[in-house]
């Protein structure tokens, strides 16, 4: 019988000969870059029109208290076990292997969904973009078959969207002929994003119309609609806590950071702080200057400065949120691809995942699987479904990593800690407490679809993992 619980040390090394070249503030733009896109740019407006109201500015708060629990229980792990692979890194140290893989399964959802998802909020904008210049998409090449009208719940009749799947195939050709993810490419797209917010903030704080936050909280803190979703600003932090997922990919560039310890916290916890500020003043801003029943639609931003007459910006920040999806979508796919080797090279999944290619150095494999599943997924399922699943996932993940925080306290006392979350047990306990609340808030389907999803791994983990491991090798 083996060792389900068998752990990996702390402090284990993963030094896969990349170069220490991050500083804090390149990480921190790192974050910038995985963080900000279709949370803000597209679900902000779906979740006022149909789960907040105005009071999207209240779920995004929400959402930001649960996601800074998180975020310190992250850093602590990054500065003291460090390893490969993020979250599935520390739990392999603080849980051992069978929790490991479920986290490692996990991350595998947040991140390959939350590409699929993007996707179709970058489809939105660029057939947008498109239909400007005349030359839009048939809508049933723009929607997938499953898309169904929020409100009515009826049939909006898509076949497949064509630009979400091209995008990720562009991507995954990027990724596979080795386009890697320089901090100074990281840095130029970042500062195309930051321009865009700035260029819609200036023009909508001239246009605000203060009726439009009346009523303010339509639907209340937390009840269900007649089609028995749950709405409200609680049901609203769980659907835009989308928003803030990648704060968690700063973890997966610890190899290359040039002081790790210091320097991921401060990444972690200074993109998270940046972020949640943009939101809360571009949720605000939003439906100020636009009736929130209006914002229902694929590209919310762009549509609001169109219909307050000004379209040069209504383009100008269409083409920054192309750009800005398009980093998302590279730093998330990029990390999938990472924690898949981590996972391969630990034994847990085949030796492909970590194959890497002689000829253009990338785990090409891996990429084009990761690609093709991406690609299907974006075609065919609604961003709103996607969304769900990857928030159920992530807070999946943050409530067992704020878990090895209390866990490693126990168990290793001593171990150096060159951050530690301040208040004892308190923030790691109210991570689990708040994150687990936002599971709670998921509509029941979504619970059952990531039951469904952590059933596949465990049979996959029994099946194939727990006998190949490497551990198992050494403990052999
Ligand atoms: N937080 C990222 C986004 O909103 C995933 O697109």
């Amino acid at each position: 019988m083996q060792n389900l619980f068998r752990r990996k040390p702390v402090n284990n090394e993963c030094d896969i000969g990349l170069r220490r070249v991050l500083s804090a503030f390149d990480l921190t733009l790192l974050g910038i870059g995985a963080i900000i896109g279709t949370g803000i740019f597209v679900l902000t407006g779906v979740a006022a029109a149909t789960t907040s109201g105005p009071a999207v500015i209240l779920s995004f708060v929400v959402a930001g208290v649960a996601c800074a629990f998180a975020a310190l229980a992250y850093a602590e792990l990054a500065s003291s076990v460090g390893g490969c692979g993020s979250a599935y890194g520390y739990s392999y140290a603080a849980f051992g292997e069978l929790i490991a893989w479920i986290i490692g399964w996990d991350l595998i959802l947040e991140y390959g969904v939350a590409v699929a998802a993007v996707a179709n909020g970058w489809s939105g904008y660029f057939n947008n973009a498109l239909t400007a210049i005349g030359l839009g998409l048939p809508e049933m090449l723009t929607k997938g078959p499953f898309a169904v009208d929020s409100v009515t719940g009826a049939p909006d009749g898509g076949l497949v969207n064509l630009p979400a799947v091209a995008i990720i195939l562009i991507l995954m050709g990027m990724l596979i002929v080795g386009v890697k993810e320089s901090a100074r490419l990281n840095a130029a797209m970042v500062f195309i994003k930051l321009l865009t917010i700035t260029i819609f903030v200036a023009v909508a704080v001239f246009h605000i119309n203060p009726a439009n936050w009346s009523p303010f909280m339509p639907f209340g803190w937390f009840s269900h609609n007649e089609l028995d979703k749950p709405i409200g600003i609680l049901a609203g932090a769980s659907v835009v806590f989308f928003a803030y997922v990648g704060f968690d990919a700063v973890s997966t560039a610890v190899e290359e950071a040039k002081n790790p310890q210091k320097d991921v916290p401060i990444g972690i916890l200074a993109s998270l702080v940046f972020c949640t500020l943009i939101y809360i003043v571009v949720s605000g801003l939003l439906t100020l200057i636009v009736p929130y029943t209006e914002l229902n639609v694929s590209s919310p931003v762009a549509f609001a400065l169109q219909k307050i007459g000004v379209n040069w910006a209504s383009a100008l920040v269409a083409t920054g949120v192309i750009t800005g999806l398009t980093t998302v979508m590279l730093v998330l796919y990029y990390g999938l691809t990472r924690i898949l080797v981590a996972m391969s090279r630990d034994g847990l999944l085949p030796a492909f995942f970590s194959k890497v290619s002689d000829k253009t150095h990338t785990p090409v494999k891996n990429t084009v699987i990761c690609g093709l599943i991406m690609a299907v997924m974006a075609g065919f399922i609604p961003l709103g479904a996607l969304a769900e699943l990857v928030n159920i996932g992530t807070l999946a993940a943050f409530v067992l990593v704020c878990g090895g925080v209390l866990v490693l306290r126990k168990t290793n006392p001593d171990m150096p800690r060159p951050f530690k979350a301040p208040g004892g047990v308190i923030l790691p306990a109210l991570g689990i407490l708040s994150c687990g609340a936002l599971i709670a808030f998921l509509p029941s389907h979504t619970h059952e679809r990531f039951v469904l999803w952590l059933a596949v791994g465990l049979v996959i983990y029994f099946a194939y993992g727990v006998r190949k491991s490497r551990l198992n090798a050494v403990n052999a």
